[in-house]
């Protein structure tokens, strides 16, 4: 590092407030870093750089952080600076119930408590899964400290019988066929066994692949770093390198502010649409870019759906490929290179330079999987943002994975109040239902799931799926996986559980959905639906103690990102660091 990108001085390390004086509380922080055996030489100024890993027995796509953060360490170490490495709490998709957006917030609270509560000058942010990328990053962005995000990186493609299987998407395909009583309870058996058979993130183009990219392409990843897949020995030298890049990031004093402008989202917000993002996305995004003090909102991912077209070919937007195919095709490099009309390309990055001078030059081997602009797989963004009587706040649908007849849709509702009630009537031979009804879950949402699960993309009636349907329109104010695929429309806000306008719909009433103008209505007169409002009975609490209490009372709704009040830029004063008495 140049002197003259070096604006920190050892003695200005936030660190050694720790470590540095010469009283009894420093003596008590160094006593205690003497009895694991580190001596002055460790920490004396250097750099403590802060590793928030999310390794945990129950997180199979987290499996190779136990030994990644050694290689995370060795390039701290390199760079002169001291490695502590912190556990945060995990969020396992595949494991944690009801869901793990009942924990996001709370990650976020672990990651920014512990950042601030220890001698930290710098944090490398280990995460991958799902909620762990927004989560570890809204609290970084909280504590401002410099901090670099570790992608875990995409599992290995699945394979059964010679063909590809993707995560989610053929779990659900399968299932749909096993049900329709095309494949054997053997074959079943098998595609569990072959479709994550490395460790690494789900490997479509889900929530985890999609946060990782948005995290690089806001500047708070190395560059290409979100698309390497875990297995990859590309990946253990990119950890290394984030190792290095920390350090010297602690002495340029680069933090999260100098990198997360309204354009760097505007940016992410841009490739969230060219790659075919997850739904969920939208909320994580909206999440953070409140809490970076920018006002990001519904109406800017509308305004970038209708003029990036999606060009990554990965599933479940695209038909045949997974991540594994779009990091040999350039990953996401060739990819914002391939769009960069489109970038802010002066957006600052962890790297110290542009996202411009970043991609610069950046290549595509495979025109079929990052295909160039002019030959996109769908020709208007991933994501529609409608609104109408039954979403005045809006609600989502991914145009790009659903069947396009259902594009423009009018059809009956069939409601139902909850999950179970849906589950136990959903096989029924005597369901009144037709491929043009309008399926219907309410009481899904922030409050009312609680956590807003991943139901959105109800399952299709057994005696149709028999018939041969595979899509249909389906309505909630949940979420769906961004493994999952239809006519799914999802986040209704206001959610029914607080009274919404989905709470006052009835099994019976025409649905219209026009997604070219981004509409969404129930075809009830105003009149009809004051007098269900009159009769609308709030449901019964969720929680009455514990998180699960503070969670219902300060979550906010899905279009504005699903954080707590209290958590929010603009809630009051900024909290202060910790005194040392
Ligand atoms: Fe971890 Fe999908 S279950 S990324």
């Amino acid at each position: 590092m140049t002197a003259a990108a070096k604006k920190k001085q050892p003695a200005d390390l936030r660190s050694a407030r720790w470590f540095a004086p010469d009283d009894l509380r420093a003596f008590g922080h160094r006593s205690r870093a003497m009895q694991m055996g580190y001596a002055p030489e460790d920490w004396v100024g250097k750099p403590v750089i802060a590793i928030l890993n999310t390794w945990s027995e129950a997180q199979p796509c987290h499996m190779h952080f136990k030994s990644r953060v050694d290689d995370v360490k060795r390039g701290i170490l390199q760079a002169g600076g001291f490695p502590m490495e912190l556990p945060a709490l995990s969020l396992s998709e595949s494991f944690l119930k009801p869901t793990t957006m009942l924990y996001r917030n709370l990650l976020a609270m672990d990651a920014e408590e512990l950042l601030r509560g220890h001698p930290v000058d710098g944090v490398v942010l280990m995460g991958g899964c799902d909620k762990t990328t927004p989560a570890l990053l809204l609290g970084a962005i909280s504590m401002d400290i410099p901090a670099i995000y570790l992608p875990a990186g995409p599992m290995l493609r699945g394979n059964w019988k010679g063909k590809v299987l993707g995560s989610g998407s053929d779990a659900w395909k399968y299932w749909d066929e096993r049900r329709a009583g095309k494949i054997s309870d053997d074959d079943w058996v098998d595609v569990e066994a072959g479709i994550a058979r490395s460790y690494g993130t789900c490997m479509t183009m889900g929530t985890a692949a999609t946060m990782m990219a948005m995290a690089e392409t806001l500047g708070m990843s190395l560059p290409g770093a979100s698309s390497i897949p875990a297995a990859d020995a590309n990946h253990i030298r990119m950890a290394s390198e984030s190792g290095r890049r920390i350090v010297d990031m602690v002495w340029e004093d680069l933090t999260p502010a100098k990198i997360l402008s309204r354009d760097a989202f505007l940016n992410a917000i841009t490739v969230a649409m060219a790659v075919g993002c997850s739904t969920n996305a939208i909320i994580h995004l909206i999440a953070m870019g409140r809490r970076a003090g920018q006002d990001i909102g519904l109406d800017d991912f509308e305004r970038a759906s209708r003029k990036v077209p999606v060009i990554a070919n990965i599933r479940p937007s695209g038909d045949k490929y997974l991540m594994e195919d779009f990091f040999y095709a350039g990953g996401l490099p060739g990819l914002l290179n391939e769009i960069h009309d489109h970038l802010h390309l002066d957006a600052m990055t962890v790297t110290g330079r542009t996202l411009g001078e970043n991609v610069k030059g950046a290549e595509i081997y495979n025109t079929d999987v990052i295909r160039p602009v002019s030959n996109p797989i769908y020709k208007e963004g991933a994501l529609a943002v409608l609104k109408g009587n039954l979403a005045p706040d809006g609600c989502v649908i991914k145009p790009s994975a659903c069947a396009p007849k259902f594009l423009k849709h009018t059809g009956p509702a069939l409601v139902f109040d909850d999950y179970p009630s849906m589950k136990a009537a959903i096989d029924r031979d005597d369901l009144d239902v037709t491929e043009a009804t309008v399926l219907i879950l309410r009481n899904a949402g922030p409050q009312g799931g609680p956590g807003m699960p991943e139901w959105g993309m109800l399952p299709i009636p057994k005696k149709l799926v028999q018939q041969g349907v595979r899509d249909m329109v389906r309505l909630s104010d949940s979420r769906m996986s961004g493994t999952s695929y239809g006519a799914c429309i999802l986040h209704v806000s206001p959610e029914s559980y607080i009274g919404g306008p989905l709470a006052l719909v009835r099994t019976g009433d025409m649905i219209s959905l026009d997604v070219d103008k981004r509409t969404i209505n129930m075809n009830v007169s105003d009149d009809e639906l004051a007098k269900r409002r009159a009769a609308w009975k709030k449901p019964e609490p969720r929680y009455e103690r514990g998180y699960g209490w503070m969670f219902t009372r300060h979550i906010k709704q899905a279009n504005e990102g699903c954080d707590f009040d209290f958590l929010e830029t603009g809630f009051g004063a900024p909290v202060a660091e910790p005194s040392i008495y």
